[in-house]
């Protein structure tokens, strides 16, 4: 009877690990569950389900309200489901939250900049809006982009979150940590330590590690990166990709939100 227990409860686990595997989140030693309301601002995005309103399986990412009517987060998860099956949650730490709103629109900074007639310099742009089909209420407070130039930055603790999976289980609550932000020639020399290549480190990212690691995971994409509680950069994976998580100098990579600024604020503003 006991061995039969074990058993179960290994399957059990083991049932866990692959039904989540597609949507990990923050891993590392340091990274803890977001206080209530340490981030109000942070939402999960999912894909709508009729049937079960909270099936893990359904995470996409993760995402940042802007204005009480606009998210941001990362365009490559979110463009893979169609916008009107685009679910968020709000409101709460806890992914059970049944605070939700559906998506009216999306619009990437891609087609944004096609329609501007703008040139895009960069290759990678994993970013876009969501216009929710309703309002945030006024208790919930959008974050604020920093001012900061991030010269001022470089060296500092930066704390970031995400929703998804850490390495054992899938966690309720939003998860949490403080990394450091690389100077630009500190993160490229590490990389290329690691990948044994040059590397360009293009000038829309900004880079943050940590003691003991911290690395972001797929479900941490569009999840905030925050000076003093305000907005710096958004997540995008971490660099390089690779199925061993825990080599020491991994980096992450995150977009800068200056350079998205006047994309962000048009599109509030106008749309
Ligand atoms: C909805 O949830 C069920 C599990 O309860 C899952 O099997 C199904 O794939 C989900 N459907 C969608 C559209 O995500
Ligand atoms: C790169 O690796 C060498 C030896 O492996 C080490 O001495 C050096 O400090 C590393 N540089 C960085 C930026 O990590």
């Amino acid at each position: 009877m006991k061995l039969h227990i074990s058993l179960l409860f290994i399957q059990l686990i083991f049932l866990n690990q692959y039904e989540f595997v597609h949507s990990k989140a923050l891993i590392g030693r340091n990274v803890r569950d977001a206080m209530t309301n340490e981030f109000p601002f942070v939402v999960a995005i999912k894909r709508f389900n009729n049937t079960n309103p909270n099936y893990p399986g359904d995470l996409l990412c993760t995402g940042t309200i802007i204005s009480s009517q606009y998210v941001l987060t990362a365009a490559q998860r979110v463009l893979s489901v169609s916008v009107h099956n685009l679910e968020v949650i709000f409101g709460s730490n806890d992914i059970r939250s049944t605070q939700r709103l559906k998506v009216a629109r999306l619009i990437s900074f891609l087609m944004w900049a096609y329609t501007k007639h703008i040139t895009v310099q960069e290759s990678t742009n994993d970013i876009c809006l969501l216009k929710l089909a309703g309002q945030i209420p006024n208790n919930i407070q959008p974050v604020i982009m920093s001012p900061m130039p991030y010269a001022n930055l470089y060296r500092h603790k930066v704390i970031t979150a995400g929703w998804g999976m850490t390495n054992v289980n899938y966690p309720q609550f939003l998860q949490t940590s403080s990394v450091v932000l690389l100077e630009p020639k500190k993160c490229k020399n590490q990389i290329e330590n690691l990948t044994q290549m040059p590397t360009d480190m293009h000038l829309h990212f900004l880079c943050t590690s940590s003691t003991p690691s911290v690395l972001l995971r797929d479900g941490d994409s569009g999840g905030p990166l925050l000076f003093a509680g305000e907005l710096i950069g958004i997540n995008k994976e971490s660099y390089p990709v690779s199925d061993d998580n825990f080599l020491p100098k991994t980096v992450n990579l995150h977009l800068k939100i200056d350079y998205y600024r006047h994309f962000i604020v048009d599109t509030i503003n106008t749309l």
